[in-house]
């Protein structure tokens, strides 16, 4: 069996739809009644040990995304706790989407990477995709003011934002390919490690940013005619941020995010997607505008 966790979340949940009616494919969610349809659920919590007891019973692969929210010891207990009781139950190869590369400056690299450690070191067979970070992370950071500018403290820095929808193609793709073709034969779970190792993908880390870095002035030309980008500083973000009743773990994430892209560190573009996809991936603008568009966004659109 194949199991997909945080089908709730945006990332899971468009990974559940691809894999929707798919023999021997299941979700797992803290709410599986909420699941998307056309995959049988199962409860899911990575702060709840025996939903993991009961959850991962009988799963080959599992496609492990990550939970993210949170302060570093809270996200590396979750994922801790995951792979422990995914080794416990036997599954043989974990799927793990991880931070680019790139990020390593981002202040949530460190949880990815004591992740990553951990299924080097684990018994189970690893996959790491390690996702840039999403345009649609940018559609929801940009919002215009009355006058249609958006300020945003990137100065003239640019990301190489990837498609969350094309990050979920690649991960369905992957982790279908790492399990095998249903009704293959079995391999004994003590040879969990060892089997898995000849298993497609098998540890192999992937790296997958879009194809196009764009910065804030792109972002604005994507909601349309009449909005402008303004840079702004991180010392007003993050105190914008704080008095807008974000979580306290959120304000660093987000004005580092800021910070890291203006500091140039993740512009580049390249990497293993379009081999992955089989096609060239989506542009960041063209990702932006149809977002933008379908959200009936943009001062004057
Ligand atoms: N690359 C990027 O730009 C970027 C941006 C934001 C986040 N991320 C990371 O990538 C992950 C997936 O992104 P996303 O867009 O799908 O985020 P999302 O929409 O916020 O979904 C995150 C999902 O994580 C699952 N989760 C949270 N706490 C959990 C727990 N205790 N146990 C098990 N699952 C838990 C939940 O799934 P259920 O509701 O089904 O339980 C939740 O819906 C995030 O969690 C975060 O680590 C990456």
């Amino acid at each position: 069996m194949l199991m997909v966790t945080g089908v709730g979340g945006g990332l899971g949940g468009a990974i559940a739809r691809r894999l929707a009616g798919r023999e021997g494919v299941i979700a797992g969610s803290r709410r599986p009644e909420d699941a998307p349809a056309g995959l049988p659920a199962r409860r899911i919590d990575f702060d709840d040990p025996a939903s993991l007891r009961e959850g991962f019973a009988g799963v080959g692969t599992l496609l492990l995304i990550s939970a993210g929210y949170g302060e570093d010891d809270t996200v590396i207990a979750r994922h801790g706790a995951a792979v422990d009781a995914a080794e416990r139950a036997g599954v043989r190869h974990i799927v793990y989407t991880s931070l680019t590369g790139a990020g390593d400056h981002l202040p949530y690299a460190l949880p990815h990477r004591w992740t990553e450690r951990r299924l080097r070191e684990g018994r189970a067979a690893w996959t790491i995709l390690r996702n840039g970070l999403y345009a649609e992370l940018l559609a929801v950071l940009a919002s215009p003011d009355g006058e249609g500018r958006i300020t945003l403290p990137m100065g003239e820095g640019r990301l190489a934002a990837v498609s969350r929808e094309e990050l979920a193609e690649v991960a369905a793709r992957v982790a279908i390919e790492a399990h095998g073709a249903p009704g293959a034969p079995g391999v004994p779970v003590a040879d969990g490690a060892r089997a898995g190792a000849r298993a497609p993908h098998a540890g192999r880390v992937y790296e997958l940013v879009g194809p196009e870095a764009i910065g804030g002035r792109e972002v604005a030309a994507a909601m349309g005619a009449g909005v402008r980008y303004a840079p702004g500083t991180l010392a007003d973000a993050r105190q914008r941020l704080a008095a807008s009743g974000a979580a306290d773990f959120q304000v660093p994430m987000l004005v580092g995010t800021a910070s890291t892209v203006a500091a140039g560190f993740l512009a580049g573009t390249g990497g293993d997607l379009p081999a992955l996809l089989g096609r060239e991936p989506a542009h960041a603008s063209r990702v932006l505008t149809e977002l933008f568009a379908g959200a009936g966004a943009g001062v004057g659109a």
